[in-house]
């Protein structure tokens, strides 16, 4: 492995349990890879704009606009950096049952036709196979069981988004009940270290 792509979303700064999370697994995977290169977007402090009428046409339609160039310029340049990289570890935290909207903004921008997916006879194609990408999702409640599990908008949507540019190879690291008190926070990130420690030691999927 030679690229890590890092793709933090949090608003909550330094405090941020996602960060966190994402952080260690990027110093377990460079110690996997000692040479890795790493690219960090740091979403919560400095988004991507959000779409607008005046700039839409840099992602869906013919640029010609200085704004709609400016977005196709940056949207190569995000379609770039996750096309080199071989992982991508995202920090994504539950905000209203979904994603934050820094990190809708950037998919947004790397789901392209013709560059991150195609459209075939047989339907849509993912374009970016052959990566790994590790997605840390932290909760302030309880979703990955009982019966919040069916207002979990978060995982499902991440993983159709991945997998629809062709990110098939997804390892969701959760960290719940962070607003049950520091405790049982303290508590669900020691398990969620562990078990980036087990991921980051497993073999990629297209490999194995
Ligand atoms: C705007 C906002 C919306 C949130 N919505 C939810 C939610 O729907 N469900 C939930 O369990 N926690 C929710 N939370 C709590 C966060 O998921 C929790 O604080 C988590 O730690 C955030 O991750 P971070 O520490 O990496 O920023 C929300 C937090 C914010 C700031």
């Amino acid at each position: 492995m030679t690229n890590i792509l890092v793709v933090n979303s949090s608003v909550l700064g330094d405090g941020s349990a996602s960060k966190i999370l994402v952080e260690e697994a990027v110093q377990r995977l460079l110690k996997a890879s000692p040479g890795a290169t790493v690219i960090h977007r740091d979403l919560g402090n400095e988004p991507v704009p959000h779409l607008t009428t005046a700039t839409v046409a840099g992602v869906r339609g013919v640029p010609a606009t200085d704004a709609e160039l400016a977005t196709r310029a940056l949207s190569d340049e995000l379609i770039a950096e996750l096309r080199a990289a071989d992982a991508v570890v995202i920090g994504a935290p539950m905000y209203n049952f979904s994603i934050p909207t820094g990190l809708k903004a950037w998919f947004d921008y790397v789901l392209r036709a013709g560059e991150t997916f195609s459209y075939s006879e047989s339907g849509p194609q993912g374009l970016l196979a052959g990566k790994r990408a590790i997605v840390v999702e932290t909760r302030g409640g309880h979703y990955s069981e009982g019966p919040a599990r069916a207002f979990d908008f978060q995982e499902p949507y991440l993983r159709q988004l991945l997998s629809f540019i062709g990110i098939t190879d997804i390892v969701f690291v959760h960290v719940e009940k962070i607003a049950f008190g520091a405790e049982v926070r303290e508590a669900a990130l020691t398990t969620a270290k562990a078990k980036v420690a087990t991921v980051v030691k497993q073999p990629y999927a297209d490999a194995a």
